[in-house]
This record gives C-alpha cells, structure tokens and sequence, in this order.
C-alpha cells in the first residue's frame, strides 16, 4: 500500500504522520500520479500550523511533485499513462507516494528537466514567473527589491529578473546567503538581520526608492518595505514567513507616495489552464536555456518531511529543497 504524510490536527513539524493510504482509480477528469518527487514550500508550513487551515482534517499537505501518470479517468485530455509530468496546484496532498490528480492541473515534462530539479522549481518558478511578468512587468532598466533572496523564490527570481536586465537588491539573512544570493544575479545583497534595508535602497537607488518591492517575509518588514519604494510604486506583498501582516491602514499608502499595493497568490493567476500552460512554458524555455539554474540544495525521504520543514523554518535551507519518494 503506498504512503503518505498526513495530519490529524495542525501544529508543530511533529503532527506530520507517514501512513498507508488507500488512493483507488481516478474518476472522471482524474489520473493517478506515481511520484518521484516531492517539493517542499513555504506554504506548506502555513497549512501544517493552521495559518492557511486546511479544507478538512485529517488531511494531506504539499502541493507540488513530479512522478508518472499510472492510470487516467474518463475524459482526460491533457495527459496520457506512462507521461512524465510534474503540477503546483491544490488539492492537498503532494506529500505521497501515489495520489489522484485533477489532469488539467498537471503538466507534461520535457526530457531535458528530470524529475528532481520539476520537483523543486514548478511552485517557486511559477511564482517567480507571475510575480516578474504578470504582477510588475519587469523591464531592462529597473531596480527592485527581492526579499529572502538566497531562498527557493529568491533564488530564481534573481537569475530571471538580471536576466531581464533588471538591478537585483536582495535581503538575506547572513553573509553565506549574501554570497549565494550573488552568485545567483543578486546585484546588492543587504544582510537584513544586521542593516536597515530601506535605507541601503535609498543608497542604492541615488535617494530615489525601487518601483516594486516583492516581499514573502510579511509582519517583520511589511512597513521598512513600503519606505523602500519610490512614489506611485507597488508593494507586491506575496508571504508571510515572519508572521502575517497587521491590518493595514489605507491611509499610510498615501503618506508614503500614493503606493499600491496587492497580495497575489500563484494559484489566481495559474488558475486557467492557458495560463498555467503558459506559465510552464515560460520556465521550461529559460531552464532548458540556462536561463535559471535550480539550486536543490537540500533533500530528505519524504517520510522524514518533519526534518525538513524544521530545517526550512530555522531558516537553515537555501534555494529548493525536494522530498525524495
Ligand atoms: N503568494 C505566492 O504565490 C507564493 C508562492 C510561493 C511562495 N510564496 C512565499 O514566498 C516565500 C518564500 O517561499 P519559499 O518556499 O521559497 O521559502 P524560502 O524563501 O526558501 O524560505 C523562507 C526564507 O524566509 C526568510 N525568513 C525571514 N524571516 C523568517 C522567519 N521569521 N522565519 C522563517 N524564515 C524567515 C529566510 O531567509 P533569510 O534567512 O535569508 O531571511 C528563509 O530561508 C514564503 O513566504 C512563501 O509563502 C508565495
């Protein structure tokens, strides 16, 4: 019988349980996926401790994993038995051996990324992609303002933002991740937990503030991130790793230069099929390139998957990390 992690109840790293589960044929619009790999995300901690409560309990958790499609349902379309394919989407369950799938939220793999490194980049790269495309279209020129640059997200949006031509300035919280955040397109690594960021931005930018900030860490730098932007720019508020951001007074958008502001998530905007197509397609091309090297820098069994997500919270990982099945 094939195994998974799942949870009774939220908490801490140990109410992750690894136990038998009955996954059955998929039914219409389903296949059932045999994974390979399993990625781990920061959202996964979110669910784990009730910050995002799951639809129900007792649940699965993870939301990202390549494998092989085993069997498909009536009417799936998308995929066929024996593809290699690799998703980021609900529902919940990405940490197990074998599960059933929605087929439309899952995509077909070219041979040149193994399973490993799909594993590891199709949550954090998607996200990297509408967050640099979609969100604040980045063009040659600009300067922004990436938090938490040395890890999964951080990583990647680095190579594909200097890619783009942009000036990267980055938070990392030691000198080791400053390097690696360097090492990766990061152009002005600020060491956050010992300098004031926005006044490093200011430095930076002649005075002038960045257009766009993209800020995944929430409570602890919510405000120090709106100093750092430039009048009329846009505060993409996309994580909360430190604790959720406090109610927000609008009036403070004013008073710091008519900002915007907008709290997206990767599941609106891969929510149509043509955009998740889309989405893939754009990472695939600058992975298969060269483009984006995606660092795996950590890996458990999934079944010690509590490791991990100690590791990830301790703020210990760099780049991706991957669960191996
Ligand atoms: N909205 C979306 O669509 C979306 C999609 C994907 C990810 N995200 C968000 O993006 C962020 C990055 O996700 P990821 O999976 O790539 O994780 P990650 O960046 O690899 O890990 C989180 C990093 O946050 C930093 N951090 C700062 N304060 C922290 C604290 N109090 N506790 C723990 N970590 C802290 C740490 O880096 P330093 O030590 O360098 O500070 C840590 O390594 C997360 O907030 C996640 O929720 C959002």
């Amino acid at each position: 019988m094939p195994h998974a992690i799942r949870i009774h109840e939220t908490g801490g790293p140990d109410v992750l349980k690894w136990e038998p589960v009955e996954v059955g044929e998929p039914g219409p619009g389903e296949v059932r996926l045999r994974h390979t790999a399993v990625g781990l995300n920061y959202i996964d901690v979110y669910f784990r401790t009730g910050l995002y409560p799951p639809p129900g309990l007792p649940s699965g958790l993870g939301l990202e994993a390549a494998g092989v499609v085993e069997a498909v349902g009536d009417g799936v379309t998308e995929v066929a038995v024996g593809d290699r394919v690799a998703y980021a989407s609900p529902p919940l369950g990405a940490y197990a051996e074998a599960r059933l799938m929605p087929a439309d939220r899952v995509v077909r793999l070219p041979d040149a990324i193994d399973d490993r490194t799909a594993a590891g980049m199709m949550l954090q790269g998607l996200t990297a992609w509408y967050l640099l495309h979609r969100t604040y279209p980045v063009k040659a020129g600009d300067t922004l303002l990436i938090h938490a640059a040395a890890g999964g997200v951080g990583l990647l949006v680095c190579q594909w933002a200097k890619h783009l031509g942009a000036t990267v300035i980055g938070t990392v919280g030691s000198d080791e991740k400053a390097e690696l955040a360097r090492a990766h397109g990061c152009d002005h690594p600020i060491v956050y937990t010992r300098e004031r960021f926005p006044d490093r931005v200011r430095e930076i930018t002649a005075g002038e503030g960045v257009p766009v900030v993209y800020d995944s860490i929430g409570k602890d730098t919510f405000e120090d991130s709106l100093d750092s932007l430039r009048p009329l720019g846009l505060m993409v508020s996309f994580g909360n790793a430190s604790g959720p951001v406090p109610p927000l007074d609008l009036q403070l958008l004013s008073a710091k230069g008519s900002l915007f502001i907008t709290r997206p998530t990767v599941m609106t905007y891969t929510a149509r099929r043509e955009d998740l197509l889309a989405g893939a397609q754009a990472l695939f091309d600058v992975v298969q390139k060269g483009v984006l090297k995606v660092a795996v820098n950590q890996s458990w069994p999934l079944a010690q998957a509590a490791e991990a997500h100690k590791a990830l919270e301790a703020r210990q990982t760099t780049g991706s990390t991957v669960l191996t099945v």
